[in-house]
């Protein structure tokens, strides 16, 4: 066993964080000896019978005599005179450190104590962590679990001090952040002391009331849950008040300043300003929610929060289902809806954590969004020059359209911003959308490892047009540059190698902006302007397919997904299931909001078979490679794929990941550089199972998770897909239309 972290701690202070603390140092065997100082003999007393200490004195001094880890978890009004008492007894290498909810102050104090000379080992901190109880009694080993601490490293604080907290504090199975004092304090101030303050202050007000009687009895869960913070302990706030005093009262600024705003607006009536404030702070508040559930994903560790179960058994496919929303019409309807002038109105938006990504940061550029409701999505377009500079960083999830589509836009604005995301979107490449835009004169910068986000942009630079000639067939990278276009001198021109979808050209035009499309290349003049619109988004093929494969895969399916976008530029699943043999027919054609829509119907009558996969169709069915794979899977003989490289950068490396997957599952198959080999293990006429089951990491990517889970038609064993909360992203109702379909899908959080 290895020896433990500290030699001897002593605790100035044992209540609930301290003995906390103290227990996880017990179970983790972080210290030899562990002793308190408290003023209450019975709080010592206790913690010996709870075996949390050796010692307890009642004086500090005593208590850190030879310790090499000493942590003050007193009240932080007491720390100065601590200190003084403490500080010709430490040892010349002790780490001290304290838990208090304030920053500013204790690093007063120590300086009040010793002077500038602070010592090496002195690093501040701040669990946020606490309980209903308190007391050396209350205290919990896992009170720090999945809870951040905050420490405040000093320009004076060596780094072993800060390494060794940060070791002790993860122990705690803590998560811990650095940050400096002042940062801390301003944080604090907005997101807990003005929160508390406010809750103290509403239930004051109405306590003043003459009928405050029949105020608190008719008073419902809007009251209790926004009053429950005053029910803390006054002492501590009063203390906290004034230990975070400056910060506080730029908290309280702010707050009447926004209210003064609100005020006016009910005040004057405004309707629209009034709605545009309120879905902001709504829409902010789910986001900033989701941002914390996902908070995970953020991190490099593989943490994942959701996986899918789907149990081994015969199943029939059937029904008519209506997949939602077009993912790249519905993140376009939103930038384009934003930049019109005038009010657009959408219908079929797709409410998937991606377009809602995109809906966010043009709320954040001040621009007044209602909805979305059922679908439908009220933009008051703030024209050409009426976006407004973020307050923060844009965060954009998982989204790479929305990180690509907005550089475009972004860089030709007259504000500065940053666009960050997840952990699969922090790994992909933003070079090939920077580079062009540098060509028209952007500043825009990758900040990340690898070409990769964070995205950084300065503002307030004249664009003027290219022409591109596009090293890769990404319709992202083309819709990027023909956006920095809108606002360049003279004309943009993009020359794709192959056909992509051309959503953003057929919008444009929706919204009056002239685009020129001549073979393969693209263009437009800068300095016209967008004209408000309706926009029906149709369903996402993307969607579809994955039900398209799994009716094609089962036996004595009959699968109808209504209302699909079959723009032409999309429809490559289609081409390649027919020659794979599917029985699929596309019908009822029409035109709706300026894009083909159809009824797909697929029965599983026939047994597929593999093919040579049309490279000519691998733009047009890029994003459904991951289902093609099942079904190739599922197919009599060999199923090639080549020129699909681009497979690689997307929300995850999906000719590995599925590779990867198939194989769990039993299916040989060879990954190449632009492709994959699958050797097919179905026989005409035969529907046993293919798959062999297994546990398929997903690799933050929705579309590996909904793929596989189209294996589960077909497997004998039973079939766990870990990380599957990304297919929130764009497929909201996967598993509910699937369970109705005849594939049930366990959902574990
Ligand atoms: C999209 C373009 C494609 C596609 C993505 C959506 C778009 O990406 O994979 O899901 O909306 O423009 P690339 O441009 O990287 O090929």
């Amino acid at each position: 066993m290895s020896a433990p972290l500290f030699e001897k701690v002593a605790f100035i202070g044992l209540g609930l964080i301290g003995s906390s603390l103290a227990r996880v140092m017990i179970a983790e065997n972080l210290a030899n000896q562990i002793v308190a100082s408290t003023r209450s003999q019975k709080t010592l007393d206790d913690a010996k019978a709870l075996g949390l200490i050796q010692e307890g004195y009642s004086d500090p001094i005593e208590a850190v005599k030879g310790a090499d880890l000493v942590i003050l978890a007193l009240p932080v009004r007491a720390t100065q005179k601590v200190l003084e008492s403490i500080q010709p007894y430490l040892s010349e290498n002790v780490i001290l450190t304290d838990v208090g909810s304030t920053k500013g102050n204790v690093v007063d104090a120590a300086k009040a104590v010793f002077g500038e000379h602070l010592p090496a080992g002195f690093v501040p901190g701040h669990p946020i962590a606490g309980a209903e109880h308190t007391g050396v009694h209350a205290g919990k080993v896992d009170l720090f679990a999945n809870h951040k601490v905050i420490l405040t490293p000093l320009p004076s604080s060596a780094d072993w001090a800060v390494e060794k907290l940060i070791q002790l504090w993860q122990a705690a199975k803590a998560e811990v952040i650095c940050m400096d004092v002042d940062k801390h304090d301003e944080v604090l101030a907005h997101t807990s002391h003005l929160p508390h303050l406010m809750a103290f202050n509403l239930v004051e007000q109405l306590a003043n009331r003459e009928d405050n009687l029949d105020i608190f009895r008719y008073a419902a869960g809007g009251f209790r849950d926004f009053s429950r913070i005053a029910a803390s302990d006054p002492q501590m706030w009063h203390d906290i008040f004034f230990a975070n005093k400056k910060a506080i009262l730029n908290a309280v600024d702010g707050f009447e300043k926004q209210l003064a705003t609100l005020r006016k607006l009910i005040e004057d009536e405004n309707s629209q300003a009034l709605m545009g404030l309120l879905g902001h702070a709504q829409a902010a508040r789910q986001h900033f929610n989701h941002m914390l559930a996902n908070k995970p994903l953020m991190e490099k560790n593989k943490v994942t929060t959701q996986q899918f179960t789907i149990l081994p058994g015969q199943k029939k496919f059937q029904g008519k289902f209506t997949v939602p929303g077009d993912k790249s019409v519905s993140h376009r309807s939103i930038m384009f809806g934003a930049i019109a002038e005038g009010t657009t109105h959408v219908t079929g938006f797709l409410e998937g954590e991606d377009a809602l990504a995109t809906l966010q940061a043009f709320r954040d550029m001040g621009v007044s969004i209602e909805g979305p409701k059922n679908g439908e999505v009220t933009i008051h377009g703030v024209g050409m020059h009426g976006l407004k500079a973020p307050a923060s960083a844009l965060y954009m999830g998982n989204s790479g359209t929305s990180m690509r589509l907005l550089s475009g836009m972004l860089a030709a604005q007259k504000f500065d911003s940053v666009m960050t995301g997840d952990a699969s979107l922090t790994k992909r490449p933003m070079e090939r959308i920077a580079k062009p835009l540098r060509e028209m004169g952007a500043l825009i910068q990758t900040t990340g490892e690898r070409g990769t986000p964070p995205v950084s942009i300065s503002g307030s630079q004249q664009l003027k047009g290219i022409q591109y000639d596009l090293p890769m067939a990404s319709a992202q990278v083309k819709s990027g540059i023909l956006l920095a276009g809108l606002w360049a001198e003279g004309e943009t021109a993009v020359t794709e190698p192959e056909p992509t979808r051309d959503h953003s050209e057929r919008m444009l035009r929706a919204f009056g902006y002239d685009v020129k499309t001549e073979g393969n290349r693209i263009s437009l003049q800068g300095g016209g302007k967008l004209v408000a619109t309706e926009i029906q988004v149709p369903s996402d093929i993307s969607s579809a397919a994955f039900f398209m494969v799994g009716a094609a895969i089962t036996e004595g399916s009959d699968v109808t997904l209504e209302a699909v976008g079959i723009n032409p530029t999309r429809t490559g699943v289609i081409e390649i299931l027919k020659q794979m043999g599917a029985d699929l027919t596309v019908e009822n054609e029409r035109i709706a909001g300026g894009e083909p829509i159809a009824d797909i119907r697929i029965r599983g009558s026939r047994t597929l078979k593999g093919i040579h996969m049309p490279e000519d169709q691998v733009p047009l069915a890029i994003d459904e490679f991951p289902a093609l794979f099942i079904a190739a899977a599922c197919a009599e003989g060999q199923t090639i794929l080549t020129g699909a490289a681009e497979l690689r950068v997307k929300e995850s490396d999906r000719i590995q990941v599925m590779a990867n997957g198939l194989k769990i599952m039993g299916i040989d198959c060879t990954p190449t550089d632009d492709g994959i080999i699958i050797e097919g293990k179905g026989k005409a006429g035969e529907w046993g199972a293919i798959f062999t089951g297994g546990e398929i990491e997903s690799h933050h990517d929705h579309r590996i998770a909904m793929s596989f889970s189209m294996a589960g038609l077909r497997t004998s064993g039973e079939i766990k897909i870990v990380g599957t909360e990304t297919v929130a992203t764009s497929f909201p109702t996967f598993t509910a239309l699937a369970n109705q379909a005849g594939l049930p899908i366990q959902v574990a959080e």
